[in-house]
């Protein structure tokens, strides 16, 4: 049986640019984490939350997904509501919030510059993605955020774009899996109200509604 490897190392050396780019983010930041920031969650988690890439000063700071970025409130928050999360999130990896029958990884696991990762990267860093969803032995709803999340999904299961179509609260079964996708929950999409705090959470209530149905 093949070994899954679900978590690059701390300190991958995979992307060339993301490395040089890690390598000035810990000159000038040395105490930040910089470095593939792992997933985070329930191992035996049923909905799996698949990001971008962690922030600069987000997750690539504090080593949690979406810690510490504007994104994050929005996305504990509506976890939180949802019962997919529970205690407080206060923007640090020690504020002892627990995800409940939830991960969150990104396609992306390295920061990338101008949060924007190139194709070759996302390629490089997918069969990390195929072992996350293999590792997770009860997993059953994938909540993409933003096209290259979604993009990176259907690749990962061998699946043309076409088999989930962009677009916010598109849902779709790939493989064994309900994927819903979601408008990115960046501070873009929210300052300009693209995205909403309600049409976020109709995303998760959703998840919910399909975990209970092939429950
Ligand atoms: N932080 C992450 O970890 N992922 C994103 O997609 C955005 C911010």
């Amino acid at each position: 049986m093949k070994t899954l490897i679900p978590e690059p190392p701390a300190k991958c050396p995979l992307c060339p640019r993301l490395v040089e780019y890690r390598a000035g983010n810990e000159a000038q930041n040395p105490d930040w984490f910089n470095g593939a920031a792992p997933s985070f969650g329930d191992p035996e988690a049923r909905l799996l939350v698949v990001g971008l890439a962690p922030g600069r000063t987000g997750a690539n700071r504090t080593g949690r997904p979406f810690t510490g970025d504007h994104a994050g409130w929005l996305l504990y928050e509506t976890l939180i509501k949802t019962g997919f999360a529970r205690g407080r999130y206060d923007a640090r990896p020690d504020d002892g919030l627990e995800l409940i029958d939830c991960m969150i990884t990104n396609a992306v696991r390295c920061a990338p510059p101008g949060n924007k990762p190139l194709p070759i990267e996302e390629k490089t860093c997918r069969p990390f993605l195929i072992d996350r969803l293999a590792a997770l032995p009860r997993l059953q709803v994938i909540v993409t955020l933003g096209d290259v999340s979604r993009r990176n999904v259907l690749k990962t299961l061998g699946l043309p774009a076409s088999a989930a179509p962009a677009g916010h609260g598109v849902e779709a079964e790939v493989g064994p899996y309900r994927l819903i996708n979601s408008y990115h929950c960046s501070r873009l999409n929210t300052n300009t109200g693209r995205l909403t705090p309600a049409m976020f959470e109709d995303v998760f209530k959703r998840a919910r509604q399909a975990l209970a149905v092939t429950n």
